[in-house]
């Protein structure tokens, strides 16, 4: 009788510290635990306040208490990845050059608001290593033709940096999702929707993403249930109302991406 019990309670703590790790795979990243009630990630680091994307703005997210920050990665015209939202430097600088038209050295001359520069991946994952913030890398490639290499740049940047447990990726460019897969299998996948994105069902059961990234403007009752029944978390963009913000949580919302994460978050 005494072996029989031993067994069980030795069969239970086996079980239990199993249940253990896979709770601790819940995470968004290995870095961040997954109980937040209304998790706010700060969009393109925090916009209004500080240019987007840029070194000063995940410096800013971190001293108003954001836990993770979203960025833009795409690459220049000598490969090297940059961390920037735009195809062309039209609304951030007034030039109509395109990011992929330039060497990394040629986009340093060019200065963004506030005497900011486009900054390298490799100098923002340092700082956010430094910072001890987690990240939602959105790959974007420029082109559909770079949606592999911008991945594969993306993660070489990541591993040389030993960051990977920080790292969460996303992407409307679903080539881009599957290469990473297949390089970093254990960083989680959120998959980027559209209105003109085709159907994302099956993208994502063969990606086995974590999450449906969907755009707030899309988001309706009945598609979160579907979401929520096919075992994804949602994170919706972009969101800087309290309300809607509020409204999202109650409904069951993993995260929210918001310019004003300061605000908005917990
Ligand atoms: O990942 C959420 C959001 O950043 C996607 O849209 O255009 O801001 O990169 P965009
Ligand atoms: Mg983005």
């Amino acid at each position: 009788m005494k072996k029989i019990i031993l067994s069980v309670c030795a069969l239970a703590l086996i079980l239990f510290l199993f249940m253990g790790k896979k709770m601790e795979r819940q995470g968004i990243t290995k870095h961040l635990p997954t109980d937040y009630k209304q998790f706010v990630i700060g969009h393109r680091g925090a916009r209004p306040m500080v240019p987007e994307n840029t070194l000063s703005a995940f410096k800013y997210a971190k001293e108003h208490g954001v836990k993770m920050v979203e960025l833009d990665v795409m690459l220049t015209a000598d490969k090297i990845p940059v961390v920037f939202h735009d195809e062309t430097l039209k609304r951030m600088a007034r030039n109509p050059a395109r990011i992929d038209e330039l060497t990394f050295e040629e986009l340093q001359k060019i200065e963004l608001p506030a005497g900011e520069r486009v900054p390298s991946f490799d100098a923002v994952v340092k700082l956010l290593k430094e910072l001890d913030l987690s990240v939602n890398v959105e790959i974007k490639p420029s082109k559909p033709e770079f949606a592999k290499i911008t991945a594969q740049k993306a993660w070489e940047c990541i591993k040389a940096n030993d960051f990977a447990d920080h790292v969460f990726v996303s992407s409307f460019e679903w080539d881009s999702l599957f290469e990473f897969k297949k390089l970093a299998p254990s960083i989680k996948r959120g998959v980027l929707v559209e209105d003109v994105s085709p159907d994302w069902r099956e993208t994502a059961k063969k990606l086995e993403a974590f999450s449906i990234n969907y755009d707030a403007n899309l988001l309706t009752p009945a598609l979160i249930e579907e979401i929520h029944s096919l075992g994804y978390k949602i994170l919706v963009w972009t969101v800087n109302d309290k309300k809607v913000a509020n409204t999202l949580f109650e409904q069951g919302i993993f995260a929210i991406f918001s310019d004003e994460p300061d605000i908005l978050g917990e």
